[in-house]
């Protein structure tokens, strides 16, 4: 009961109100929603948009600053309603990542903060943030929803989208992880349910000089 209560006065305080649905667990939402107020991004892609559950906060952290954010899904989009509200912040493309990030490259909107939360094509996701990197400048952020891999203690973790990117990122120097929400043990106390998370990771771009630099 307490945890319940304390689960919705934690969300209803530091979470913006949201009248639509999406598929990150109130945890997720809201350590999302803080990363992207803390490290004020100017421009930040999103593969995978859904019916907008992320985009939803990292929209709303982004108005604050009238940063921009570009969301990618080839399959479904949020309403009308919603992209209607977002004008001016969120620019919604109905493609597959590489072709956003194609584009972006192409226009030189190289993002700052980077979060993936697409299909479940265990390459796809190392293939597009290897052909980010050499444009990205340091500091860059990256977030990813569904870190957590199957086999562990949550039965209910199935994912297989990080299973690649993974171990990539534990691997080499260029990213340093800055946080994690782990999907096989509990990250909160207050949280009603054993398990608050699928895995959410957020890492820092330490890499070299970026090729937008080099060229200048
Ligand atoms: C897990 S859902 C995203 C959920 C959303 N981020 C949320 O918080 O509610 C994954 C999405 O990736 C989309 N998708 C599939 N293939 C894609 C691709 N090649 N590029 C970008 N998104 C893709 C799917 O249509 C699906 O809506």
């Amino acid at each position: 009961m307490i945890r319940k209560l304390f689960t919705r006065v934690i969300v209803a305080s530091q979470l913006p109100r949201n009248p639509f649905p999406g598929e990150m667990l109130p945890l997720e939402r809201l350590r999302l929603f803080q990363w992207a107020c803390q490290f004020q991004p100017k421009t930040v892609l999103e593969v995978g948009t859904g019916v907008g559950g992320s985009t939803f906060y990292l929209s709303m952290a982004l108005q604050r600053w009238n940063g921009v954010l570009h969301s990618c899904d080839p399959v479904r989009q949020p309403p009308v309603g919603f992209l209607r509200r977002f004008s001016g912040t969120l620019v919604y493309h109905p493609w597959k990542s590489e072709q956003l990030i194609d584009h972006l490259l192409r226009t030189q909107s190289i993002p700052d903060m980077i979060f993936f939360d697409g299909p479940e094509i265990p390459e796809l996701a190392l293939q597009d943030l290897r052909k980010l990197e050499p444009f990205l400048a340091p500091g860059c952020m990256f977030a990813m929803h569904d870190w957590s891999q199957p086999g562990g203690r949550n039965s209910r973790i199935v994912s297989i989208k990080a299973s690649q990117l993974r171990p990539y990122m534990e691997q080499t120097d260029k990213w340093t992880l800055v946080d994690l929400l782990h999907g096989h043990s509990k990250n909160v106390w207050w949280t009603k349910r054993g398990y608050d998370s699928v895995g959410l990771c957020l890492y820092r771009y330490a890499g070299g000089t970026s090729a937008m630099t080099a060229a200048a």
